[in-house]
Order: structure tokens, then C-alpha cells, then sequence
């Protein structure tokens, strides 16, 4: 186990009336050994440029401030925030034919983050093939496989839909 992230969802449908409405799912990143590739993905900071800032108290106790340069960007936490539903999770209409659709971006993210252009990305339980786009979209090659007949045939009709747009 590499790393144990959430996916959160900006929105949800779903009210509970007994407890607070669930807006996270774990995303486990399982790795043999050391993962070969990581790419950090970056946010924009709150603030940036130069400002005084706190520095190693010395042994009188004393806190210096010193002149940094603030970053514009640092690597992102690893929750990760997206809106779901239509114009969130995708713009494929027949994605939704998926009842468990992920957001293409979330898809776009670990690919990013985790393997090179030309890789090969595997993705054993594909429904609607959001992996499969995302991953053919960032010059990845792609295997998906579905125990459900259904689903593969929503993941080629996406697939099918993006080529021709690439073409
Ligand atoms: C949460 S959905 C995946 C959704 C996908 N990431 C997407 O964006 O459309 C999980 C999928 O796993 C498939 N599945 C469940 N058990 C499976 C198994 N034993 N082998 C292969 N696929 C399986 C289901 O049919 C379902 O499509």
C-alpha cells in the first residue's frame, strides 16, 4: 500500500437522513515495491512572492523574521475534490448508462500522476472506460476489461466517440 487518498465529491445527490451525506470515496494507490514513476501534481498557493516570515528560533527564544519568497505552486494533498454528475463526472451522455461513473479528471489525475506517455494502463473493472478515454486522451496506451457485457459495450461507444474526434 503506497498511499490511501480520497476522492471527494464536490456534490452529491445522495441525503442521508440519519447522519451526515457521504462525499468521499478511498482511492487505494498499490504499488509493487517503489512506484517507477511519480509525476506530483501542483495547486496554486493562497499567497505567493516575497513576505517575512518566521524563522528557527535561536537558543534565546527569540522568533526572527526573515524575507522568503513564497512558492506560486505546491504539490497537492492527497485528497482530491471533484463535481460530479453531468458536465462534472463527464459530457458523454451514455456514460450515465453506468450507474458508478468516475470523473474523467480524477481518471486524468492518477494517470498523470503515476505513469508516462506511451505506458500501458490497465484497468481490470472498466464500466464505462473513463480510464480507457483518459488514458488514450494523454498518449497512454490501454487495457479494460469488465465482467459486465453492458458496460463494455458504453466503454466502446466513448472510446469509439473520442477516436473519431482525435481523427
Ligand atoms: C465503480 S465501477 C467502475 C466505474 C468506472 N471507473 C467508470 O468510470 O465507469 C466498477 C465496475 O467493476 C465491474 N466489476 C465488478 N466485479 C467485477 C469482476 N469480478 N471482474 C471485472 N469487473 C468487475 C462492474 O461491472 C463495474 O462496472
Amino acid at each position: 500500500m503506497h498511499d490511501v487518498m480520497i476522492y471527494q465529491k464536490k456534490n452529491t445527490p445522495f441525503m442521508r437522513s440519519n447522519a451526515y451525506t457521504n462525499c468521499y470515496e478511498f482511492m487505494f494507490v498499490l504499488s509493487k515495491g517503489k512506484p517507477n514513476t511519480f509525476h506530483p501534481l501542483k495547486t496554486k498557493t493562497a499567497r505567493h512572492g516575497p513576505e517575512m516570515l518566521v524563522h528557527n528560533k535561536g537558543p534565546d527564544g527569540v522568533n526572527k523574521k526573515v524575507l522568503k519568497e513564497l512558492k506560486k505552486e505546491k504539490t497537492r494533498t492527497n485528497i482530491w475534490a471533484y463535481a460530479v454528475g453531468y458536465g462534472g463526472t463527464t459530457t458523454d451522455k451514455v456514460a450515465f448508462e453506468h450507474p458508478a461513473v468516475f470523473p474523467e479528471k480524477l481518471a486524468e489525475d492518477h494517470i498523470l500522476s503515476w505513469t508516462n506517455p506511451g505506458d500501458l494502463v490497465f484497468d481490470p473493472m472498466c464500466g464505462s472506460g473513463t480510464t480507457g478515454k483518459m488514458a488514450l486522451i494523454n498518449n497512454r496506451r490501454f487495457i479494460g476489461v469488465d465482467i459486465s457485457k453492458e458496460y463494455i459495450a458504453i466503454a466502446k461507444k466513448r472510446i469509439e466517440i473520442l477516436t473519431t474526434k482525435l481523427i
